[in-house]
């Protein structure tokens, strides 16, 4: 795990460490005791807007006793307006930081980001590709919510198409023994090829499916996204497509007593805040937990990079 690049990289032992570790980083953060990374430096590097994922990295950073710097909007107030590559960007960064965090408009930008960096990168959303991390806390949501990964019946809602975390959410839950996922999306924004290929591939139950009442109430976890306008080809495509899947009262009343609501965030009218008091509305617990799956991420990336140095 030196970079995190995609969803794809991690096994479940893997994963089981990491979330084994995030639970450790709680109780330590919790009694305020936990500096692994003072002197460490976090570079946070974002082409796009964020609120969760840059915050929590940065918190992230801050609580492990490391330091942060960071520009919000990369493509505005970073020499990228200048003309500058990302690849040149990058490379410069690495002399300053001990980790880049990096989120871009374009698949696949952090690949190349990791191809000429001298420091660990990590993917935080690539334009309509992956956002790993992010699934990575969908996981560990899941899991705390659950008790359980294996055997659970996921319903995926929304954007399928545009959505990354969905795609990174489908490669992770596929390391996991009898699960399956139901996909629901407007037909404009269906789930793509790659995604359902790497799932046949894998022997994952999974399905296409219309009638969100009808899944919602045979699911344990309704995963429910935004439509991403930013990415429609067009406003009249999008005004098409967006309010077909709504999450409100009226769905909770069909859906099982333990089954949870999860959202990446932020939303945008597809979960009616009607529904935030339920005790099933997981978003806000889920969100929160982010903040312990990245501290453990950023250790071990700069475990894994201490590694590297002693092997060179
Ligand atoms: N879920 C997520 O990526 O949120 P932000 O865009 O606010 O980082």
């Amino acid at each position: 795990m030196y970079h995190v690049l995609g969803a794809r990289q991690f096994d479940r032992t893997e994963l089981e460490q990491l979330f084994a570790l995030a639970r450790m980083l709680e109780t330590k953060t919790r009694e305020g005791r936990c500096e692994p990374l003072r002197g460490k430096i976090l570079a946070s590097l974002f082409f796009e807007p964020s609120t969760r994922t840059r915050m929590s990295f940065e918190a992230a950073m801050l609580r492990l006793g490391g330091q942060v710097i960071s520009t919000e909007n990369a493509a505005q107030f970073s020499s990228a307006i200048k003309g500058e590559t990302l690849e040149d960007t990058v490379r410069v960064i690495g002399a300053y930081a001990d980790v880049i965090v990096l989120r871009h408009y374009e698949r696949g930008a952090a690949a190349r980001a990791a191809a000429v960096s001298e420091v660990p990168v990590i993917n935080a959303g690539d334009g309509p590709g992956e956002h790993p991390t992010q699934a990575l806390l969908d996981l560990y949501a899941i899991h705390r919510e659950r008790g359980r990964i294996d055997g659970t019946r996921v319903a995926m809602v929304g954007d399928l198409a545009y959505g990354r975390t969905v795609h990174s959410l489908a490669y992770l839950i596929a390391r996991f023994d009898g699960v399956h996922i139901d996909f629901v999306a407007p037909p404009e924004t269906p789930i793509p090829e790659e995604v359902k290929d790497y799932l046949r591939r894998h022997g994952v139950s999974y399905a296409e499916e219309e009638d969100l009442e009808a899944v919602a109430a045979r699911a344990d976890v309704v995963y429910q996204t935004r439509i991403q306008k930013e990415r429609f080809p067009s406003p009249e495509l999008y005004e098409r497509v967006y309010g077909r899947y709504v999450v409100d009262r009226s769905l909770m009343r069909k859906m099982k007593p333990d089954a949870v609501v999860m959202h990446p965030l932020p939303r945008a009218g597809e979960i009616d805040p009607e529904v935030d008091s339920d005790p099933r509305a997981a978003y806000f617990r889920q969100a929160a937990g982010g903040l312990y799956v990245r501290m453990a991420l950023l250790c071990r990336c700069l475990e894994a990079e201490l590694e590297q140095r002693r092997n060179t």
